[in-house]
């Protein structure tokens, strides 16, 4: 099948226009075709797909810009950091939602990419969070905190998810408001995808469940998902029984701290860890490296 592109939502979106034609100047070079900005440390921005990337909706692959030049031998290599691939696989652009570290070696200038600019990306996707790496399950649980809702901006919109779930459960805790915006607006935009009602269902975005919460802004649910879920607070919120291996199956992204808490937890309730050559219960993947 055929998949057209639709816009990004109009509430986030600060530009966009056609890629224009550009000789391609550096190795694995796309253009971008969109940027959005969110908060002080939060953007999103789309680019052009090669012709022959494939990939696994949840997976991420490695992008950057060319460093500076070396000052001995004025040569430039490329500066890559891996990124979750924030578009479904059946999207003909890549999409994919940043931090902005003001003093980090990629971002402090990929945060002022604009349409036209190249980016540099080495098409081999790879990744725990695909569906390959989990066994059949009534339920699935997509646990982010702050950038790590990225991988789920592709599951989200990956008509497998609904084939494979009758409910699909996504946490995402950020310290302040703002930073749902992305995540929030994306959910929203799933209402009137008429591409995707029509292609996997009418009313499909119905099986989602969102439970977004801060930790450090005041919200309407306040606290980490870890501590919301040893409460009991989380389930009786999202209406749903406490999690077990035969009916739920979970996805994480956040920082490491929160990966090994929820990682612990998952295995209290009895969920085996999967991987692509063995899918289990549960899958694990870093949001960034600390
Ligand atoms: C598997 C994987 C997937 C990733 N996917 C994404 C993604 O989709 N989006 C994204 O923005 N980053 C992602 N990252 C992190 C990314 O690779 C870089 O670390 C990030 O772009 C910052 O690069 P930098 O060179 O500016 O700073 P770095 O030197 O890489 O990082 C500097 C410091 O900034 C903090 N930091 C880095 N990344 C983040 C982040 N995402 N959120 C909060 N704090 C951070 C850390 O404390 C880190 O020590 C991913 C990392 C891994 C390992
Ligand atoms: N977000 C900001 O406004 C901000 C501003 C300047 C600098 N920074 C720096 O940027 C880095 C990343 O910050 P970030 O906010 O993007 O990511 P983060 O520190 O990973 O926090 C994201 C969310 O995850 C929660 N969390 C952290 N550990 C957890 C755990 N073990 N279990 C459950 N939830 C957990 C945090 O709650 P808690 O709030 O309870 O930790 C927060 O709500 C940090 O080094 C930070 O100092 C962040």
């Amino acid at each position: 099948m055929v998949w057209r592109e639709r816009d990004m939502t109009e509430q986030a979106l600060v530009t966009e226009a056609p890629a224009p034609a550009k000789a391609v100047t550096m190795p694995d070079a796309q253009t971008v075709t969109a940027v959005a900005h969110y908060t002080d440390r939060l953007f999103s921005f789309r680019c052009t797909r090669p012709a022959s990337m494939r990939f696994r909706s949840g997976e991420f692959v490695m992008i950057g810009l060319m460093g500076d030049p070396d000052p001995a031998t004025g040569k430039q290599k490329p500066l890559l950091r891996a990124y979750s691939i924030a578009s479904p696989s059946w999207d003909e652009e890549l999409e994919f939602y940043s931090i902005k570290v003001q003093d980090g070696p990629l971002t402090s200038k990929l945060q002022h990419i604009k349409v036209g600019d190249e980016i540099i990306l080495r098409p081999k996707p790879v990744g725990t969070l695909v569906h390959d790496a989990l066994l059949p399950g009534k339920r699935i649980w997509f646990f982010a905190t702050g950038t790590g809702f990225a991988p789920f901006a592709s599951l989200l919109r990956e008509p497998q998810t609904y084939e494979d779930y009758d409910e699909v459960i996504i946490t995402h805790t950020c310290r302040e408001v703002g930073e749902l915006t992305y995540g929030r607006d994306l959910i929203e935009s799933l209402k009137t995808d008429e591409l995707l009602n029509e292609v996997i269902g009418e009313g499909f975005w119905k099986k989602i469940k969102y439970y977004p919460t801060t930790t450090r802004e005041e919200s309407a649910k306040m606290g980490r998902i870890t501590d919301l879920m040893r409460s009991g607070e989380a389930f009786a919120d999202l209406g749903v029984p406490q999690i077990n291996p035969e009916t739920d199956r979970a996805m994480v992204c956040g920082n490491l701290a929160f990966n090994l808490e929820i990682k612990e937890m998952l295995e209290g309730y009895g969920l085996e860890e999967g991987a692509n050559s063995k899918p289990a219960q549960y899958v694990v993947e870093k949001a960034f490296l600390d």
